[in-house]
């Protein structure tokens, strides 16, 4: 079975934990888009890990992991987390692959990025990765791919090429110093040397894993509204985070695939600016925050959090396909007296029941709540559903119903343990 895995709101919203569950039961798991702007964490025991471009299931050792086409990668980043992973013990030899045709994130993204935002006046809140700047090369057709890292005379011109263009941008409109060729040169090279084992035509050898019936997990960085088209633009990331992108970002139609989960905090945070409809007020945002840990895995940056909005996820439910739905975080709602889910927005008198696009709307209008009972504390000590709190059954059942779709599994503490599953 060929699954993609999707975040329905903007990111963070525990895709990690249901990757690393998931990885168990499959042979492969890819990523196909987004690059170190990620930040999934998986808890094994009483260790954290964080990954931002290796695919989650790497800690599953019989395993083979992808980085498509689809994703940016910063070397540097890559490697540590190889070395990472090495350090626990855990043999990566020969179960990473990285795809050639995978675009590289070079010094001049992050910093432009990082001089972009400075500059703007609305102010996207990016995570300064070079995450948008490398994507615009690759659109723009000056990118450079893992395979030109093998490659000195096709690095060498391409490099010279750019920084023709780019350092003479950097000092006219930036007022920086530009980029030395040589330094970037030697530094990239030296990255193709040590990635030269792990690059390959990954879109080749996922097929053939198809075709030697392997199950292939898609696993998807950031969420529906952060993608580049269906997401609050311009608030959002610049890859194609919905299930589409899984396709485009490794090679594989999608004839290919079976089945796409959609992942959906049991709240809803951002990280970032834009907007954002149910948006707690500032002290009740405070106490969730500290309550549900939410920082970000990437950057550390407070998120921002609000109620669940059912509005979102319908839509990123009919946007990605979504059959079956992993809803997280259960246990940060241990203990509230009321649970407010937003059923619709209203702007001027107009009810919206679908996801709005003009941006002044989406800015001003307000949430429609239903009002539902909290179930009092410690959810995690269920184990099955039945074990449940009715009134947390109730708001399952509730959501799953407004959105149309079965909920398969219900997260309610990090630890894989703390996991109920629902068929
Ligand atoms: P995971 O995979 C949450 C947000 C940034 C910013 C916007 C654009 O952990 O869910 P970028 O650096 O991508 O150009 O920033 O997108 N963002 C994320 N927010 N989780 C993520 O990934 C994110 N990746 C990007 O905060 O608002
Ligand atoms: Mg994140």
């Amino acid at each position: 079975m060929n699954i993609i895995l999707v975040g329905t709101q903007w990111g963070d919203e525990g895709k990690g934990k249901i990757i690393d569950i998931l990885s168990a039961k499959v042979d492969c798991i890819v990523r196909y888009q987004g690059g170190n702007n990620a930040g999934h964490t998986v808890v094994v025991g009483d260790k954290e890990y964080i990954f931002h471009l290796m695919p989650s299931g790497i800690l599953h050792k019989a395993k083979t992991c992808f980085i498509g086409n689809g994703v940016v990668i910063d070397p540097l980043v890559l490697l540590e987390e190889i070395e990472g992973i090495r350090n626990t013990g855990i043999d990566i030899n020969g179960r990473l692959k990285i795809s050639t045709l995978a675009h590289v994130i070079l010094p001049y993204h992050k910093i432009l990025d990082q001089l972009r935002e400075t500059k703007r006046k609305n102010k996207i809140g990016t995570t300064g990765r070079g995450i948008g700047p490398c994507y615009a090369d690759k659109i723009i057709r000056c990118g450079i791919r893992m395979v030109d890292l093998l490659n000195p005379k096709v690095l060498s011109e391409k490099l010279k090429d750019n920084l023709k263009e780019k350092n003479e941008i950097f000092r006219k409109v930036y007022k920086h110093k530009g980029f030395d060729f040589n330094a970037i040169y030697r530094e990239y090279l030296n990255y193709g040397k040590l990635f030269a084992p792990y690059i390959s035509n990954t879109a080749l050898l996922l097929n053939q894993a198809i075709t030697a019936k392997k199950d292939i997990l898609f696993e998807g960085a950031q969420g529906t509204f952060l993608d580049i088209d269906f997401g609050t633009y311009p608030f959002v990331t610049s890859s194609s985070a919905t299930s589409g992108g899984a396709c485009i970002g490794t090679g594989v139609s999608p004839v290919k695939i079976d089945k796409v989960i959609g992942v959906a905090k049991a709240y809803t945070t951002r990280v970032g600016e834009g907007p954002f409809p149910t948006e707690y007020p500032a002290g009740f945002a405070k106490f969730m925050r500290a309550k549900g840990k939410e920082f970000g895995a990437t950057t550390g940056r407070p998120r921002r959090c609000g109620w669940f909005d059912s509005v979102m996820v319908k839509e990123a439910v009919m946007l990605n396909g979504i059959t079956e739905l992993a809803v997280m975080k259960m246990d940060i709602l241990d203990g509230l007296k009321e649970i407010k889910v937003c059923t619709a927005y209203k702007y001027k008198g107009k009810t919206f029941r679908e996801f709005p696009h003009d941006f002044e709307i989406l800015n001003k209008l307000k949430p429609v709540y239903q009002t539902l009972p909290g179930w009092g504390k410690d959810i995690r000590k269920a184990r099955s559903f039945r074990q449940l709190q009715p009134n947390a059954k109730n708001y399952l059942a509730r959501i799953s119903d407004m959105l149309n779709t079965k909920i398969s599994l219900v997260s309610i503490g990090s630890a894989r343990e703390d996991t109920i599953f629902l068929d």
